[in-house]
């Protein structure tokens, strides 16, 4: 499944760069990024990445079996980012299969649920395996869902964000529900992840890579 983010024109208050719709790729510099979802069951993940490249949210979304795939893209400046989105499943029997997926993944979102402290702990265990076992380099991202579940908070926000500032991860409380910091949060990542690597239209990598050997970091960006 393919969507585009329309994010609108506006430069953003914050002076961030500016964001622009799809649109036509002539004369820009294409980024193509593999980005893995991870973190414990039904914290959000699925709803994530259906608010951002659907821009839909379902009271009833299925637990993930195995895995998903989507794709997405955001414009920055002159340059197009194009995610190719793994979203693994939660649940504690897929474990094991969680490696394939964040294997040669240049970015993560780590998900966790604002009213749940295990999923805060699972998503701190993630960060620790990103870091040990992932891609060098791979920008991580920690997302506190279910912000609109304020009434309900276990996971304290200052708590969040002193742990991610420790472990220099990008760090926003979202809601998939309200849509609040779905986008930014991709962008936030986008924005993290380099523009300048090889131009290698072959070197492109969208698929999981099945292979046991050394993490392919492989991201391409051309110009068109
Ligand atoms: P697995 O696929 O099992 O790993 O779960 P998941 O992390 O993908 O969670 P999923 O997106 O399936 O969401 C689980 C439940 O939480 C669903 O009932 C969603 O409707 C609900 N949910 C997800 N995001 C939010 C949110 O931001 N706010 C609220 N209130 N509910 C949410
Ligand atoms: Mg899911």
């Amino acid at each position: 499944m393919s969507a585009t983010a329309n994010l609108g024109r506006a430069t953003r208050p914050n002076g961030s760069r500016a964001m622009r719709p799809n649109g036509s790729s002539a004369g820009r510099n294409i980024c193509q990024y593999k980005l893995v979802l991870l973190g414990e069951s039904a914290v959000g993940k699925s709803s994530l990445v259906a608010r951002f490249v659907n821009h839909m949210f379902t009271e009833f979304q299925d637990s993930t079996v195995g895995a998903a795939f989507m794709t997405q893209n955001v414009h920055l400046g002159d340059t197009t980012v194009k995610f190719d989105i793994w979203d693994t499943a939660g649940q504690e029997r897929y474990h094991s299969l969680a490696p394939m997926y964040y294997r040669g993944a240049q970015a993560a979102l780590v998900v966790y649920d604002i009213t749940c402290a295990e999923s805060f702990a699972r998503a701190k265990s993630w960060v620790k395996e990103l870091k040990s076992k992932g891609s060098p380099n791979v920008v991580i991202a920690l997302s506190g869902n279910k912000a609109d579940l304020e009434g309900s908070r276990v996971v304290d926000f200052q708590d969040a964000q002193s742990y991610a500032d420790n472990n220099t991860l990008v760090f926003m409380e979202t809601s998939a529900k309200t849509s609040k910091n779905v986008n930014e949060i991709f962008m936030a990542i986008a924005n993290r992840l380099p523009k300048s690597q090889p131009q290698d239209k072959s070197g492109r990598n969208r698929g999981v890579d099945l292979t046991a050997g050394q993490p392919s970091n492989s991201h391409c960006c051309i110009m068109n």
